[in-house]
């Protein structure tokens, strides 16, 4: 049985983030089975590791696209609170498995399914209704916020070969 099950009714309409609160729905769910059948330290730790890059990847696109206009102040702060806290949770908890602590799953579960009941139905559709009333184009932005936080997790050397290749790209079409 799963502890959580994606249904449309969490789905917020901005297909980039819903795909990642699937990924996320997965990740608990991989967490849970961990728990019935592999004991694994190596599991975990890639599962722990998963969720780290998970959190850069999702924390920083709704950032991005948050801090770039169309939030009210006071959700921006409650929404970025929220983001720093779970990043502490994760992090106390990645902490305390790495010095020994074998039983961090189930606390990692209850705390997941309840920032998913929480966080992203309340405050991250909270974010998209507020986002979708002040932008008409909204994909557009998406896909705006998505690549500057690609390019910014990028190494300098990555993001020069990038624009290398972009300008390149760039003057074959001009041709
Ligand atoms: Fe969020």
């Amino acid at each position: 049985m799963r502890v959580i099950e994606w249904t449309n009714d969490f789905a917020l309409g901005i297909d980039e983030i819903d795909e990642q609160h699937r990924t996320l729905v997965g990740m608990i769910n991989a967490l849970d089975a961990r728990t019935h059948c592999d004991s694994e330290p190596e599991t975990m730790r890639r599962l722990l590791a998963q969720l780290s890059h998970y959190v850069r990847d999702h924390f920083g696109l709704e950032e991005r696209l948050m801090g770039s206009g169309g939030c009210s102040p006071d959700l921006v702060g409650r929404h970025f609170a929220e983001h720093a806290y779970f990043r502490s949770v994760l992090k106390d908890l990645t902490t305390d498995f790495e010095k020994g602590r074998r039983n961090v799953t189930i606390p990692l579960i209850e705390y997941l399914v309840h920032w998913f009941l929480h966080h992203i139905v309340v405050v991250d559709r909270a974010m998209t209704h507020q986002l979708n009333a002040a932008e008409p184009d909204l994909a557009t932005r998406v896909a705006a916020a998505r690549l500057q936080h690609l390019t910014d997790e990028l190494s300098e050397s990555d993001r020069r070969l990038l624009v290398e290749r972009l300008s390149k790209e760039q003057a074959v079409r001009r041709a």
